[in-house]
Parts: structure tokens; sequence; C-alpha cells
């Protein structure tokens, strides 16, 4: 059902277009060497095509997470008798997806413009989207109409805009899109679609991955190893979506239980590739990261250290860990680490081990930081254990546990192992204890 349908009225150029347009000569300049190479518009369907973007040249994803291996904007378009464009994409990517788009439309003018999500990696370039194409209806429900003027100075008395709700349709022709409400699924305006012809699944940032795209615009779980899946999907797609999506567990169960009851094919996210096989794996995943369950035992031995013997008990601690049988343990030191990864391997496993020296009467910033993710993230769920070191009042142990104990249902082990300074044979022995009772999650 079509709640309100705005009618077009002659759109303005808009003055603060000219401007626009010089900044993005620069953009397009800094982008020109991300643009995907030999590589045309991607196929997902008959009548669907990916037209994202690659971008193997941003520094920091939201200005805080290392993306060694790039990152895509996505987007697509649905050719049918009606055409829709499904997102737009970052302002850094603008000329390299109006290539995509021209291909993929063949000189025909898009009828839609769906707005999944207004955050400026996938908003950026409504406003030039609309100068280009000023015919297209946008297609957007109240929240994302209410925000849209906070983000591009633009009418929208002067847009033409199709306001959808929950259970709202659009037919295209063939294909019929189902508007679905997301909210906080990163944020309070999310809507994800799915088209009932192709059974596709548009996910919004669900089901993202960071990593640039390079041999085609899909990926299949179906019949791969557990390593072949972290390696290729799962290692990047739960950096991003714990640290990005984290907090936002129980919206995200929300909207898993509205696509436990669609017959879903594909799922096309706006980063990373589209999910096209062995979906179950996919939501297998997503359902335990957004339940804060762990996905499978391992510890996590998280330090900070100045002058090295933390590091060399944490790493000591590691050691014997695995020598007593434990499979999984990954260390971080939190002062070199990436952050985002050590937040995310501790809600991939179900323990983990906290080794912080005492500085200046407090914790070394570092660990503070890294409690500080983790309280952010609603790290919850797990098996916790803590080792402190001081040279003349060492609180850092006590400090570490007030953050645990602050956090949802996490057992700390009752031993606390200290160490003055530097490790010496009797804190050798201590940590040996220590292990055992880790190892035993009592
Ligand atoms: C800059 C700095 C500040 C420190 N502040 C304290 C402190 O306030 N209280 C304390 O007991 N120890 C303090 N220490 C000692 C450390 O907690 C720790 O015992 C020592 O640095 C050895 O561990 P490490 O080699 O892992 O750094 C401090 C050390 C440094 C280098
Ligand atoms: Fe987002
Ligand atoms: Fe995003």
């Amino acid at each position: 059902m079509i709640k309100k349908v705005k009618k077009a009225k002659t759109r303005r150029q808009n003055p603060l277009l000219a401007k626009e347009q010089c900044e993005q000569a620069h953009m397009d300049f800094c982008f020109a060497k991300t643009r995907r190479i030999g590589m045309a518009v991607w196929k997902i369907s008959e009548d669907v095509f990916y037209v994202g973007v690659n971008d193997t040249t941003l520094d920091l994803f939201e200005s805080q997470y290392r993306i060694p291996d790039g990152v895509t904007y996505n987007s697509y378009v649905i050719k049918d008798s009606k055409i829709a464009v499904m997102d737009t994409v970052d302002n850094r990517a603008t000329d390299a997806w109006f290539d995509n788009l021209e291909e993929a439309l063949g000189g025909k003018a898009p009828d839609y413009l769906v707005v999944s999500h207004l955050e400026p990696d996938h908003a950026g370039n409504i406003r030039k989207f609309l100068v280009k194409y000023p015919e297209t209806v946008v297609v957007a429900n109240a929240k994302t109409v209410a925000m849209l003027p906070q983000f591009f100075e633009l009418d929208t008395e002067e847009l033409s805009i199709l306001e959808v709700k929950e259970g709202d349709t659009l037919k295209l022709g063939r294909h019929t899109l189902h508007f679905v409400m997301a909210p906080m699924v990163h944020w309070p305006e999310v809507m994800v679609e799915y088209d009932e012809a192709d059974k596709i699944l548009f996910s919004a940032d669900g089901f993202g991955r960071f990593g640039a795209l390079s041999q085609g615009c899909t990926y299949d779980a179906a019949g791969k190893a557990q390593d072949v899946l972290e390696q290729e999907w799962t290692g990047e797609a739960r950096r991003y979506f714990i640290n990005i999506v984290g907090k936002y567990g129980a919206n995200v169960q929300g909207l898993l239980k509205k696509a436990a009851v669609l017959d879903i094919e594909k799922i096309a996210p706006l980063h990373g590739p589209v999910l096209t096989g062995g979906l179950e794996y996919f939501l297998d995943k997503y359902a335990k990261w957004s339940s804060y369950q762990p996905e499978e035992k391992g510890v996590v031995v998280a330090y900070s250290s100045i002058h090295g013997n933390t590091k060399h008990a944490a790493e000591h601690f590691a050691s014997i860990l695995k020598e007593q049988g434990e499979e999984n343990v990954a260390v971080f030191d939190l002062a070199r680490a990436d952050m985002a990864q050590a937040v995310a391997d501790s809600f991939r496993y179900d323990a983990l081990v906290l080794a912080g020296i005492t500085y200046d009467g407090g914790l070394m910033p570092c660990m503070e930081d890294f409690l500080y993710h983790l309280k952010m993230k609603n790290f919850q769920n797990r098996y916790a254990a803590v080792i402190e070191n001081g040279s003349w009042g060492p609180v850092s142990g006590r400090l570490m546990k007030s953050y645990l104990e602050n956090m949802k249902n996490i057992t700390i082990c009752e031993d606390m192992v200290t160490i003055r300074s530097v490790m010496k044979k009797a804190d050798g022995q201590a940590l040996e204890k220590l292990a055992e009772k880790v190892i035993k999650r009592s």
C-alpha cells in the first residue's frame, strides 16, 4: 500500500551544486585509480544488475576501521517495465558509479530510486542522481524523508517521493518489491527490500563485508570448508558486523525474524559480495552474532604492556593454554593490534583473558579503550580471567574486573594473577594454575 505520492514540481538547480562539482572533480581524480578496470556491470539475475564500486584508497572506513582490502559501496539496478535503482554510493565514487549505472540502464531513465539507508556511504549521491535523472521518484520511508534535508540542501516539496512503510509493495512489472523496516540495523531509518520475483533480499548494511570485489560480485558458501569461508567471507564480515552493527543485536534479531518467513535465494547487501548460496551459513553467523553467543570455543588473550614483561607473561600464558589443549588462542597487543580485530575475535570465542599493567594508578589507555569498545558493542555471555601487573601499587586487576562486572553475564574467574614488574618462577606457577581454570572455564 502506498501511503503518499508527492508529485514533482519543476526542480531548481541548487546553487551548492557548482561548488560540489569542483569538489567532485578532485574526488574523481583521487578515485580514478580505484575504478573497476576492465570490469563492467555484473548481472545477479536475468534483469537485476550490480552497479557498485570498489574503494581501495580509503584509509579508514567510518574513519576508524582499517580496510587493507578496501571496501565496496553497492548499488543495484532492477530493469523491468519500471526501472528501480537500489541506493546510491559514497561521494568518493560518483563518476565510477554513474559509469556503471549508465551501462546498466542502456540509455533508459530510471523510474525509482530506492533509499534503504541514509548514511553517506550509500546516500552520498542522491542529489547528483536526481539532478541527472530528475523524473525519478524517490522511494523512502517516513524517517528517511524526514532526515533527507539534513544531508542535502534540497526541498523535499520539490521531489517526487513515494513514501513507503512496513508491508508496502511496489510493482515494477515482473518484480514486486516488498518493504521491510529494519530500524537500528545501523541507523533508525534503515529498511530492506525483498524482491518477490527473483527472491532477492536487498539487505542494506546487513550481511555486508569489508573488502573490494575482484572476481565477480557473488559469493556462495555451499560446500566450502570452514577455513576457506573464514578467509573468504566470515573474517571480514565478522569484523564489519561486530564493530559496526554489533551494538544493535536485538534489532538484527528482529530483522532476522522477519526474513525467516521470506523465501530468500540471494542476499544483496550494501557492502561486499551478493550472497547466492549456502545462505543458512550466513544466517547462522548472524543469528549467533546478534544474540551475542560465541561461535566457537577459544580464548582471546589481550594485553597491555609498556616494557614487555606483561607481553611476555601473556604470550607465555597463551602457550600454556595451547599446550594444555586449547585449540583456538588469539593474542592481541592492544597498543599495536587492530582494535576492531581484537573486538571481533572476542565475540568469536567464548573466553577472554585480560593481561594489563597498572599505569599511573589506572589502566593503560589501550586497555581502557578495548574494554570501552567491548562495552559499547554489548559484549556479554563470556568467560573471563584477569592477569595484572604493577610495580608499586597494582590496581589494574581490580579495574579490569570492574569493567567486566559492568557487562552482562560475564563469568569472571575468581583466581587473579598479580605480577610485580617481572614474571618470576612463582608467577609462572600461578599462570599454570590459572590456565587450568581457563581451560575448564571454571
Ligand atoms: C609510565 C608508567 C606508569 C606506571 N604506573 C604505575 C602505577 O601507577 N602503579 C603501579 O603499580 N605500577 C605502574 N607502572 C608499572 C607497570 O604497572 C608495570 O609493573 C611495569 O611497566 C612492568 O610491566 P611491563 O614491562 O609489561 O610494562 C607504570 C609503568 C610505567 C612505564
Ligand atoms: Fe551504515
Ligand atoms: Fe554502509
